[in-house]
């Protein structure tokens, strides 16, 4: 009984043993029902003199009984024996190997953990708004809210001594219109906001987003034609926006609006204006997600007609975001993104082990709006449901996380 209840959760790589007069035979557990497996362990007797390993003494009556009809395929006649050390890590994983050992303490599991999160490998995203003393929450992500440029400020004083890795603003101007001036105003509100975040905590990382669909009345990310986002002609705010962020004190620009050749054309207007050093993270991967909601309502972004789709990508394409990445790559970005996160940590996974560039990943407004929500429901813990999926996109593979939870994981990572 003890040993069908050690076998029964396992459907692949188990073997089962046996020795008669004819041969010594191996049989999978893979495609045996369960019934017959049961029956099968059931016969076996303890494996203590017959060595690690084996497990033997097998009723052989009983056995026969049930394979006597079976297709050959089934009994596998194998292999001449070989000595008892090398079936024992060879072909009888238990009880030789017990995984279990390693997770007995907390000490234990430490010692052999694969993957550590730590908050430098942050970046927080803050959304910066007109007014002077504005706090407010958005409801459908508790605990981030949309700030006056002086309450910003006060926010990334405190991110910063989280030991964050950064923060990664974005916009809500006074007015929106077609052609989305807000957007590359050298006075525009995100402008503003990096130089006075920069006056008084000038070692904290700034990164911006650079888009339209906040600026725009039409909550587009770009400029409209025919019912379409104009690729060519957006690309021309989307440089000069990039390009006034870095001369307000942007330590990197973030290009989120799926254009194509965006990160050629940043990159070149940055090089022809002495910011050849300012580095270029590229949403690569963006996909048209249902997941950005929150976000929406955070940012005033919604489009007021159609969808993003025929600029962000389907999510059903995981060799086109290998496209995107190389191609964004050639152009000349310095970090990639894939977004969201947890829907795409396979995607993550891709990248990480065709690129060797920093690979970032955001988990967006509705992951982290998904899971406060079934906390504050008592359904889900929402600490461990946190460091879980931060854990989980760092092991895919990211090495910078764009989160809502920055502050709490810093918090509880100490
Ligand atoms: C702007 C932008 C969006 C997000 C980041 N940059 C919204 C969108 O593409 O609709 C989403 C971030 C989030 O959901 O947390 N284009």
């Amino acid at each position: 009984m003890r040993l069908f209840k050690g076998v029964s959760g396992i459907e692949k790589g188990l073997f089962f043993f046996f020795l008669d007069f004819h041969g010594f035979y191996v049989l999978s557990l893979e495609d045996l029902p369960a019934i017959q497996a049961f029956h099968i362990v059931n016969a076996v007797s303890s494996s203590d003199d017959l060595g690690a390993g084996m497990l033997a003494g097998l009723h052989m009556q009983h056995f026969n009984e049930i394979y006597s009809n079976r297709p050959p395929r089934h009994v596998k006649p194998l292999l001449q024996l070989t000595p008892r050390g090398a079936l024992q890590s060879w072909l009888m994983p238990f009880p030789t190997h017990r995984l279990r050992r390693l997770r007995t303490t907390p000490a234990m599991r430490a010692l052999v953990r694969e993957t550590h999160i730590e908050p430098s490998q942050f970046i927080l995203p803050l959304f910066v708004c007109p007014g002077e003393g504005v706090r407010r929450e958005i409801g459908s992500m508790p605990g981030n809210y949309q700030l006056s440029i002086d309450e910003l400020v006060k926010e990334c004083e405190e991110v910063h001594s989280l030991g964050i890795g950064g923060v990664i603003l974005f916009g809500l101007p006074e007015a929106k219109d077609e052609m989305a001036s807000g957007a590359y105003d050298d006075n525009g509100i995100v402008q503003r906001a990096i130089r006075a975040v920069r006056r008084e905590t000038p070692e904290l990382l700034l990164v911006t987003d650079v888009c339209n669909c906040e600026y725009t009345s039409h909550g587009h990310c770009g400029y409209i034609i025919d019912g379409d986002v104009d690729n060519d002609t957006t690309l021309q705010w989307l440089a000069k926006s990039a390009l006034s962020h870095a001369r307000a004190g942007a330590h990197i620009v973030a290009p989120s609006d799926m254009m194509d050749g965006r990160v050629w054309a940043i990159r070149q207007a940055l090089d022809a204006n002495g910011y050849e050093k300012i580095p270029v993270m590229s949403y690569a991967a963006k996909f048209a997600s249902v997941f950005y909601g929150p976000f929406r309502e955070a940012a005033e972004s919604t489009p007021q007609f159609g969808d993003r789709r025929s600029y962000q990508m389907d999510p059903a394409n995981g060799r086109e975001a290998m496209r995107e990445i190389e191609l964004d790559l050639q152009e000349g970005a310095d970090i990639v993104m894939v977004k969201p996160a947890l829907a795409y940590l396979d995607l993550i996974r891709q990248a990480r082990d065709r690129f060797d560039v920093p690979i970032a990943a955001y988990q967006v407004s509705g992951e982290y709006a998904m899971i406060v929500a079934a906390a504050r429901n008592g359904w889900i813990d929402q600490e461990r449901a946190m460091l879980e999926t931060l854990t989980a996109i760092r092991r895919a593979g990211a090495s910078i996380i764009l989160t809502y939870f920055a502050k709490a994981a810093a918090r509880v990572l100490g």
